[in-house]
């Protein structure tokens, strides 16, 4: 019997990094990649104490490295600070007055911050904090919106080593008790509202129904952003002006141990409770230092913008962290990406010059259907560097990403990585790698990864299996709060002393790495296990396709049937003969293995809040006609019942 997974889908196009690119890149060849990604892998100890080196230290560290698996410790004993690496290592240099922040709100109205102005803010609020009582360790919950004082509050948190619990602010009053309980948090950092599409979203009435559920909380500080009306609870809650008043402006960061834990993000896998993936301060800091430095090859010149929430880790490691230890200059926007149209990423770019871009293929679908007069009527020409992160990119999207927004110039870099992993593990280096549409390409410095089958075996190019990491990095996760068995047992069971992502890849013969969907997903179709990733990209290479989500169904004979998904672009219309037309398109691009069973043409896909697929509900919708559980995570629950009726109608039409 096979368990592998089988891959049948290739790309021969190949992009080289364009020259005016290399020449002024880190990495600006394959050799010097390989160079330095061999000396990371047979001493990783030089390569990261190199890195870290360039950072700022309060004491040294004894040892880079102390490896129990799965435990691991790096820069053993040494003392640092997040924050300090962030604002005032740049303070004594020419960043000093340099835009740290470019903040746009959903109105267009914009404010800027320099590095000076949020050092100061920063320390501001530290101190405020502080006298409310807030402790290296404790807990701080933070829901807010996507405006500078979310990036100030998780910076003032890691200056005194309190330990930030990011909740995505579309969250529900349900989920941010759950996320409370779990961390016992004792302050809560929010505001009276957000700006979505014009709207106002109540922030927080949802923390006062969670503070109905969950009691122990001692303070509750509140922004205002929307000012809409909103109960203050005295003695619990408190404006942030009032936490701020009278505090002075200087601050000194608290040396912190490499190891003590810098933050808390929950990750909802596709079952269970979610999960408090738990990162520490000194080696999550030198990763996502040292990943933005080669992988987005940032410089003093660039103006860089990643467009997802601080709910998330993107937000974390890419927005907050990584860039300010970089010092660069970045846009932060507030609102929707089709306020007032799907025009308005091409609008800010052009408005701020952005330089480096980093969003995800789920936006990119959406813009591609919303139709190319949006970006050609904008001028991009700012653009040197584009990235995506969050799901693998289907090679046609990669091609429209690749002409319409990077003119056929600029390099894209699609970063394959986790909550868990704290920083990018797969990536092109955008001077160096020939990049083929639809693969992360290679692994980051000492980062070891592999394809393994069932018995622990490399698989062969082109041959499906489990995507494992066989050495510690430094930005990996240290455990799930509160639950080390869990830890164990959800990543480090499959192998001994590897860490299983739950992805799927292949690795093709020039060695890139190809992520075929979580292996939750795989279909197994007559005895073949087929990874989703390959037959949705071969569903949105069809013209007429904009999106495609697939799944498998119980089948008598085959054991899984493939049912496929699809929305179509806005020149399309649904009827039988494209659905024809599309199962037929499956088969000569994959194989008739591949074919689905059944189409869907639909107008919406369920997905999660940070534009994930739910793959889980479309199977559970074929194969029960209805939805249980919780459906809290999904970014618009009425996609639900409009999937049920069309499975249901087609069902009775047959
Ligand atoms: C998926 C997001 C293919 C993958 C940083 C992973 C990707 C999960 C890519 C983690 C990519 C993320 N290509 N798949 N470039 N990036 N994924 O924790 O399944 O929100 O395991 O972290 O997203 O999602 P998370």
């Amino acid at each position: 019997m096979n368990n592998n997974i089988e891959s049948h889908l290739s790309e021969d196009r190949y992009f080289s990094p364009p020259a005016a690119f290399s020449q002024h890149a880190r990495i600006s060849s394959m050799e010097q990649y390989r160079e330095l990604h061999a000396e990371s892998i047979n001493s990783p100890e030089t390569f990261w104490a190199r890195e870290a080196e360039e950072l700022s230290w309060m004491e040294p560290w004894d040892k880079v490295l102390e490896w129990n698996a799965p435990d691991a410790q790096w820069f053993v004993n040494a003392k640092t600070n997040m924050s300090y690496n962030c604002l005032d290592r740049h303070l004594t240099s020419h960043r000093r007055n340099k835009a740290a922040l470019i903040w746009e709100a959903e109105s267009g109205e914009t404010e800027t911050i320099t590095y000076a102005q949020l050092h100061a803010k920063v320390c501001q609020f530290a101190n405020g904090l502080t006298d409310l009582g807030v402790q290296k360790g404790d807990r701080v919950l933070l829901y807010m919106p996507m405006i500078p004082k979310a990036i100030i509050a998780m910076l003032a948190c890691t200056r005194i080593g309190a330990v930030h619990s990011i909740v995505f602010g579309g969250f529900s009053a349900e989920a941010i008790a759950d996320r409370l309980e779990d961390s016992q948090a004792k302050v809560i950092i929010t505001a009276d509202g957000s700006w979505r599409r014009g709207k106002m979203i109540s922030l927080k009435e949802n923390v006062d129904a969670a503070l109905e559920i969950y009691q122990n909380i001692e303070k509750v500080i509140v922004c205002r952003r929307t000012f809409q009306p909103i109960e203050m609870q005295a003695g619990r809650d408190m404006y942030w002006a009032d936490a701020n008043a009278g505090q002075s402006t200087k601050h000194d960061a608290l040396p912190l141990d490499a190891e003590d834990p810098m933050f808390i993000l929950y990750t909802s896998g596709s079952t269970g409770k979610p999960k408090g993936i738990l990162h520490t301060t000194g080696g999550y800091m030198v990763g996502t230092y040292s990943t933005c430095k080669y992988i987005f090859d940032m410089n003093d010149q660039d103006v860089y913008w990643c467009t997802a929430d601080i709910g998330w880790i993107t937000g974390h490691s890419y927005i907050t962290y990584g860039p300010l230890l970089n010092g660069v200059t970045q846009v932060i926007y507030e609102g929707a990406p089709n306020f007032p149209d799907f025009g308005r990423f091409w609008n800010i770019i052009e408005k701020h010059r952005v330089s480096i871009f980093y969003t995800a293929p789920t936006a990119i679908r959406a813009f591609i259907k919303a139709g190319d007069h949006l970006p050609n009527a904008h001028d991009l020409s700012s653009l040197r560097l584009l990235g995506t992160v969050g799901e693998p990119i289907n090679p046609e999207a990669w091609m429209w990403y690749h002409q319409v927004i990077g003119g056929g110039r600029c390099p894209i870099v699609d970063t394959w990585w986790q909550t868990e992993t704290g920083a990018v593990m797969l990536a092109p280096m955008p001077g160096a790698t020939d990049i083929k549409p639809g693969t992360a390409t290679m692994p980051f410095f000492g980062i070891d990864a592999a394809i393994l089958d069932e018995d622990g075996k490399e698989c062969a190019p082109n041959e499906g299996g489990r995507l494992v990491i066989r050495k510690p990095w430094p930005s990996m996760l240290r455990g799930i709060y509160g639950d080390p068995q869990r830890y164990r047992d959800t990543y480090w069971s499959d192998y001994d002393s590897y860490y299983t992502a739950g992805d799927g890849a292949r690795r093709d013969e020039d060695g890139n790495f190809w992520i075929v969907g979580r292996l939750d997903d795989v279909l197994n179709v007559s005895g073949h296990r087929l990874g989703t990733a390959e037959i949705e990209s071969s569903l949105v290479a069809h013209d007429a396709v904009a999106e495609a989500a697939v799944v498998g169904k119980p089948h008598d004979i085959k054991g899984q049937a493939v049912v496929a998904f699809a929305i179509l672009k806005s020149d399309y219309t649904a009827n039988e003969e494209l659905e024809q037309a599309l199962k037929k398109h499956v088969a000569s691009t994959i194989g008739a293995l591949a074919r689905p069973d059944d189409i869907y043409l639909v107008p919406a896909l369920p997905k999660t809040r940070s534009g994930k697929i739910m793959r889980r509900l479309l199977k559970e919708i074929l194969a029960t006609g209805s939805v249980s559980g919780n459906t809290t995570t999904l970014e618009d629950e009425s996609t639900v019942q409009h999937l049920i009726d069309t499975v249901q109608h087609k069902t009775n039409a047959a």
